[in-house]
């Protein structure tokens, strides 16, 4: 629906996925477009019950502002179902929200993206969807990924029935913790494809509130291939100052000093320039890995080289951090109560994939370390599946702490790993206390009051800063 291909006006969208993704960005939609109905669609039956919690503190996702946004629309114009094939048939545009992790086994395992979920969303609009039906890539895919999607729909309709398909990419740019703030005020969006009423229809529809100026329109293997290439740029940015990072601590320079300096040029800018734990979250490894799959597959083997690096250089800033406390602690933690301040990825989000928080402590627990691990949005349960063990007693074990405070009872070192603001504002006098002396400060992300922990006593390392 609707019959007419030549209408660019939609009325009825489904997103299938109620992900991280799936979930904010069609919020949005419906929050900024009341005359079109916006229904996200998904398997998992308990997801979509905490989207329709009346408590909109037990939403899925944890964003700032989701609340607020999904309290306006929900009801109204913003629906949760898991009926997928029903809603799919009356939508004039389905969304592919879903998941595309790196693949565990097989062809390109360990680099390629799994594609299967895609795949199984495609046969299933395949199967479900009526009229002319606008497809919209926004999963983050490998590019030419639209072709395999569009010879999906196209053996569905093999006799040029009344059904009609258009595929178009349109790569989602949000972040984490400001997923409203970016699907609010993008910087960009991007559309491509092939089909220009289909692109103008999707483009109306971001039109509401995003000036035209900020949407680009681009074929559908340049789009496709820009959000690879955006992640990939940001990430190398990370690595690229992690890097200065172990520089500046060999050299008693100063990593902020030096991202300051630099970034003062306009020609590199100031964003993404804060040194730390190296990056995590679930995409940018996975996303970086995909390139390289397809730079080899295509066989650009020094090109692939070149982007792989970015990722090794930050698994080395993980273990690296892991080791320069452990040798601080005289070599050895075994036995050792370490307090962990942030398991999340970055501050203000819930979400831990791939979080460097989980290497760090992994390799900790292995050394015999006791870990007592605070963080305001990550529940117990989650910890446990991150780190393979449920929380327990002795060496080599974790348990959660509800504060800084039960964090530092005890322990010969805080590890700072998430910028959550509180951690600005410990009370050193009466933390360091509670410490065990002589007690550290490993500060992986620069966010505490050195100065302070260091009056009330304690040792401080802080990434990126040099001390002979
Ligand atoms: P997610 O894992 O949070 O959500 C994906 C959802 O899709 C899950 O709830 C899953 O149950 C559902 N799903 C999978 N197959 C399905 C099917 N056949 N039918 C119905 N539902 C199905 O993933 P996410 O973080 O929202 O990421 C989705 C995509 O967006 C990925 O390609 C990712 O790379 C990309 N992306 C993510 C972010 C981010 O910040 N997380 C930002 C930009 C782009
Ligand atoms: C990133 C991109 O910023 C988004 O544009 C993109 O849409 C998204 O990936 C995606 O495709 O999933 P996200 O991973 O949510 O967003 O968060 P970022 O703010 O980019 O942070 C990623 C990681 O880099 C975090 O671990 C963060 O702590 C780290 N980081 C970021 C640094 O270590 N230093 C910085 O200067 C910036």
């Amino acid at each position: 629906m609707p019959p007419d291909s030549s209408s660019p006006t939609v009325t009825s969208i489904c997103c299938i996925g109620a992900g991280y993704v799936g979930g904010p960005t069609m919020a949005v939609i419906a929050d900024r477009c009341p005359d079109v109905q916006v229904t996200v669609v998904d398997i998992n039956q308990a997801r979509i019950d905490a989207w329709n919690a009346a408590d909109l503190s037990q939403l899925p996702v944890y964003e700032p502002g989701l609340d607020a946004v999904v309290a306006r629309a929900r009801g109204r114009n913003l629906h949760f179902s898991t009926a997928v094939e029903e809603h799919i048939a009356a939508a004039d545009m389905v969304f592919i929200s879903v998941n595309t992790p790196t693949k565990t086994k097989g062809i390109g395992a360990g680099q390629a993206s799994d594609l299967r979920w895609v795949e199984a969303c495609a046969r299933t609009v395949a199967k479900a969807a009526t009229g002319h039906t606008i497809v919209v890539e926004k999963s983050t895919l490998p590019v030419r990924t639209a072709e395999a999607v569009q010879a999906i729909l196209a053996a569905a309709n093999p006799n040029g029935g009344s059904r009609r398909f258009s595929v178009l990419s349109n790569p989602e740019f949000l972040a984490e913790g400001s997923a409203i703030t970016d699907l609010e005020a993008p910087d960009r969006v991007l559309i491509g494809g092939n089909d220009p009423s289909a692109i103008e229809a999707l483009a109306a529809l971001y039109a509401s509130w995003v000036p035209q100026e900020r949407i680009l329109r681009t074929n559908l293997w340049s789009s496709e291939l820009s959000k690879l290439t955006a992640n990939a740029f940001l990430a190398q940015r990370i690595s690229s100052i992690n890097s200065i990072a172990a520089l500046c601590e060999a050299t008693e320079a100063n990593v902020q000093e030096v991202a300051r300096a630099i970034g003062t040029d306009s020609r590199i800018g100031p964003k993404f320039l804060k040194a730390g734990p190296g990056f995590g979250g679930s995409c940018f490894q996975k996303d970086i890995l995909n390139l390289v799959y397809l730079c080899r597959h295509y066989g650009l083997e020094e090109v692939a080289a070149y982007w792989e690096q970015v990722v090794s250089l930050n698994q080395w800033q993980q273990q690296r951090i892991a080791h320069v406390l452990i040798t601080k602690l005289f070599g050895t933690v075994s036995g050792k109560h370490i307090g962990v301040l942030g398991f999340a990825f970055k501050a203000d989000t819930n979400d831990t994939r791939e979080s460097p928080a989980i290497r760090i402590c992994k390799e900790l627990l292995e050394e015999g370390a006791i870990l007592q691990i605070v963080d305001p949005k990550v529940s117990e349960q989650q910890l446990a599946q991150d780190l393979g063990q449920a929380s327990g007693a002795g060496e080599g074990r974790w348990h959660q702490v509800p504060d800084v405070e039960q964090a530092a009872t005890g322990a010969d070192a805080l590890l700072l790993l998430t910028e959550w603001q509180h951690f600005a504002q410990i009370n050193w006098p009466a933390v360091a206390a509670l410490m065990r002396q002589p007690a550290w400060l490993f500060d992986a992300r620069a966010k505490a009051d050195a100065n302070a922990a260091r009056a009330a006593g304690l040792n401080v390392w802080t990434v990126g800063e040099g001390q002979l």
